[in-house]
């Protein structure tokens, strides 16, 4: 297990004490875990053992050199959705060739600098980007690789914010304008057909929606055919769900057999994007209690970690376990965990039953994915540190941010 309770009821990480890591770097403290992360790549891959594929890590999910640097090592792509994400790819050593890059707002200056890096392939989202996006290969005498994101107008039944496969989503192309934007990659010299991709929302824990977008885009391969346009990878996105309380994830022997079946004996590789479900279970965050507060209708725990740090309670609603680090003999009471910042949305869970006392430890729990990648510095607080845990070594992946950082490219008026 990689966050088990030992016999005295501490919370461990692989073999190593929570209060330990806290104590060495601070709170509050991003804690990842190296086999949790391993593992989770290595299901993907197995579940799609039966036929080319890439698993192309989604790094929006996190994009800590020292978690990519690990699974660069694995072998794994990357799906990237800046240069900015590009050049942590690179800076993490991994293969620029194995690197599909998404997004429906790329400029032409991160098209050059992938198309040089010589990145696998270019997931486009409209018309004008195939216009761009050739134009910067003219410059360059290159040829891009392109696949076309369809949007398959299915819903994926996931929180509106994070659905993307619908009509109103702003993402992909319909299946009837994409035929034209096929027809125009083809007849360019400095464009390639290489592929076809569809996302169609994240936190996903069906499998059906997969199976509905994929049919859809394949009843589009087959008319491309007759066009004489052969594409030789379908990209069929992240979304997996995790289990943050009692949702029941996606299996992924199961997903990759239905997909499978749809697949029949198409002779295609299998580009995924998962990034959660990478990342998600693998990570902590580790927080402070500072102050407890007692009201007339409520009970507030303030910890050290705020919005700025996981914001995802309060932009989503997201639900995300609470627990003490140590078993405690404090009463127990119902809490708000709230942080430090001056907003009511500061929140880290709401009426959540729990045994603490200031200066008490509590992990926020499935914290590994869109916590510290969607942070900020807010109320100028500095953002955490994060340590990637292996068995019982401690390694410092991202120092804490000092306060003089913070306003370090500033300047005061003349
Ligand atoms: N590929 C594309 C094109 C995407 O837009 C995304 C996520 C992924 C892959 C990876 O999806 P995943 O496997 O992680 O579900 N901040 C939100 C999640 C936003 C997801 C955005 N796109 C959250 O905290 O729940």
């Amino acid at each position: 297990m990689t966050f088990d309770r030992r016999q005295n009821g501490e919370l461990y990480v692989e073999n190593t004490s929570t209060s330990e890591l806290a104590s060495r770097f601070g709170t509050p403290l991003y804690v990842y875990s190296r086999a949790a992360i391993e593992s989770a790549w290595h299901a993907f891959d197995q579940a799609l053992a039966g036929r080319p594929h890439l698993v192309c890590y989604a790094l929006k999910a996190n994009s800590n050199l020292g978690v990519l640097n690990l699974l660069s090592r694995l072998g794994s792509g990357f799906d990237i959705v800046s240069g900015g994400e590009l050049a942590r790819v690179i800076a993490a050593g991994g293969d620029p060739a194995k690197v599909v890059f998404s997004g429906v707002g790329k400029s032409a200056d991160e098209m050059a600098i992938a198309l040089k890096a010589g990145i696998k392939c270019f997931n486009i989202e409209s018309l004008s980007e195939i216009e761009v996006l050739e134009s910067v290969a003219q410059a360059h005498g290159a040829v891009a690789p392109v696949s076309v994101r369809i949007n398959p107008d299915v819903d994926a039944g996931t929180h509106p914010y994070i659905s993307t496969g619908l009509k109103e989503n702003k993402f992909g192309i319909d299946t009837t304008a994409a035929l034209d934007a096929y027809k125009k990659i083809a007849d360019s010299p400095y464009l390639e057909v290489l592929g076809m991709d569809f996302h169609i929302g994240s936190q996903l824990t069906e499998i059906e929606p997969y199976q509905d977008a994929l049919r859809r885009i394949l009843l589009l391969c087959d008319q491309l055919k007759e066009y004489g346009i052969t594409i030789h990878h379908l990209d069929l996105g992240g979304g997996q769900g995790i289990r943050y309380r009692d949702e029941t994830p996606i299996d992924l022997t199961a997903w990759a057999s239905a997909i499978n079946d749809v697949l029949g004996d198409r002779d295609v590789e299998i580009i995924v994007e998962p990034g959660r479900s990478i990342v998600g279970n693998a990570g902590i965050l580790l927080t402070e209690v500072r102050y407890l507060k007692h009201t007339a209708d409520k009970n507030f725990a303030i910890v050290d970690a705020a919005m700025n740090d996981l914001i995802r309670p309060a932009l989503y609603s997201a639900w995300q376990e609470i627990v003490p680090v140590q078993p405690s003999s404090a009463p127990e009471a119902s809490y708000d965990i709230v942080g430090p910042i001056c907003e009511s949305g500061d929140f880290i869970g709401k009426d959540r039953t729990l045994s603490v006392q200031a200066g008490d430890l509590l992990a926020v729990m499935s914290s590994g994915a869109y916590c510290f990648a969607m942070s900020s510095n807010y109320n100028s607080r500095p953002r955490a540190a994060e340590v990637i845990v292996d068995d019982t070594d401690m390694h410092l992946v991202r120092e804490r941010e000092t306060i003089e950082s913070l306003f370090e490219r500033e300047k005061l008026l003349p």
